[in-house]
């Protein structure tokens, strides 16, 4: 995935030179590239002078950033207690092997992302698979769980 530096520029230059705008600029990567590009944070650190491990810190402190590519498609096997005692994590071993991931990571063709979550408050209908944290498949085999993540292009 080639990132558009002409892009990247063209974000910081609609700022305000100044390091309040830092926040901004990197919601607004993370809005336009679905992440925050090293390279933007390069760019912001040269044309801002602002040192790149303070902008990398204030990338990881913010939940809502992201520093790794994510997919067009987000599926998150939940893996709490009711899910695991269903079988989750061999479900999110076969979705793994289906896609070609571990969870963390995102296809080569950023289509999925995939993640293992924390309880999401639906044990009774566990395993439960989200995606795009809202397409919700419960209590499914995962064949059936495949079956449905082939619909997502
Ligand atoms: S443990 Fe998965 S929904 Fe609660």
């Amino acid at each position: 995935m080639g990132i558009d530096i002409r892009k990247i520029d063209e974000i910081i230059e609609s700022y305000d030179k100044s390091e309040e705008s830092l926040l901004a600029i990197l919601q607004d990567f993370q809005h336009t590239f679905r992440y925050v590009p090293e390279e933007g944070m390069k760019r912001v650190s040269e044309i801002l002078g602002i040192p790149e491990s303070k902008i990398y810190g204030v990338g990881t402190f913010y939940k809502a950033l992201s520093l790794k590519p994510v997919g067009r498609h987000t599926c998150k096997v939940c893996t709490g207690t009711a899910c695991h005692l269903k079988g989750a994590h061999t479900l999110t071993d076969i979705i793994g092997r289906e896609l070609d991931i571990e969870p963390g990571e995102t296809t080569k063709d950023g289509r999925f992302t995939l993640q293992t979550v924390n309880c999401v408050g639906a044990c009774a209908l566990a395993p439960v698979v989200m995606v795009d944290d809202e397409d919700y498949y419960e209590g499914s085999s995962p064949q059936d769980v495949l079956k449905n993540l082939r619909k997502y292009k």
